[in-house]
């Protein structure tokens, strides 16, 4: 074999390497709150561990299936250009770390006109539905949700909000006397007054104080505080 060829069999294995690494979560958007243009795009750094419990949460939880669990995790997460079945969401890895601490079901918020998945036309599309106070349709699977005393509701931040769908659910529930955790990702501002806009509409519930959040690029790594925010909750 010349050192010619063995060069190009080095930089094609480089090359697969690479790609592998880099699939595993696919590109978050970065929006700013009150920026008119939203362009930086984050990678979350998914480790080898966190990695293998995305795909160990995916095929462990079935979602929207009823136990006799009396926790649930409701979620909303759309990463764009994501496949609905796979779990690529940063807020969906956290759904999914919760509920297999927790043995609570899983619910995922899904609305009934796909985002677009082109970033720009996604977060336009976003920022209208803001503007305009909509309530955009969603696939309402949720069952009878009474056997659930503790509902952890997953949400990312989108201009500065809740996403609108998250609006839907909750004026569509009401989750008197429940327990109500959040969580949540951001591309950089944090969940600002999210956990007042939820008590707000959900008046009769009690929302805990004790949120978690993370930043969408710090994602791949957050399990191991995850579940100690859980432990300090009682999980
Ligand atoms: C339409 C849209 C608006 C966003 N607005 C904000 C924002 O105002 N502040 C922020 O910190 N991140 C913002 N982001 C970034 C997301 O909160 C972040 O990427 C989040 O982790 C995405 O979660 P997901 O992968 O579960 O959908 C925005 C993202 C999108 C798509």
């Amino acid at each position: 074999m010349t050192k010619k060829n063995i060069a190009a069999i080095i930089a094609a294995a480089l090359m697969v390497v690479s790609l592998s690494a880099c699939s595993s979560v696919r590109p978050q958007a970065d929006g700013q709150a009150g920026a008119t243009e939203q362009t930086s795009q984050t990678k979350p750094k998914v480790d080898a561990n966190s990695s293998a419990s995305i795909k160990g949460a995916a095929s462990n939880q079935k979602e929207g299936q009823h136990t006799d669990s009396h926790r649930a995790v409701i979620y909303f997460s759309d990463p764009e250009g994501s496949d609905m079945n796979a779990l690529e969401g940063s807020t969906q890895y956290l759904a999914h770390i919760i509920a297999q601490k927790t043995g609570a079901d899983v619910f995922r918020i899904v609305p009934v006109k796909a985002y677009p998945t082109d970033h720009s036309a996604h977060t336009a599309q976003a920022k209208l539905e803001q503007s305009e106070n909509a309530r955009p349709a969603i696939k309402d699977d949720f069952g009878d949700l009474s056997q659930y005393d503790t509902i952890f509701l997953g949400y990312p931040i989108w201009w500065g909000d809740l996403p609108m769908p998250v609006y839907t659910f909750l004026e569509s529930h009401d989750l008197s006397g429940k327990k109500i955790i959040l969580f949540g990702t951001y591309g950089s501002s944090g969940l600002g007054d999210t956990p007042e806009h939820v008590q707000s509409i959900e008046k009769g519930a009690n929302v805990e104080d004790r949120t978690y959040s993370v930043q969408a690029s710090d994602v791949g790594s957050a399990k191991d505080k995850v579940l100690s925010w859980l432990s300090e909750l009682g999980y």
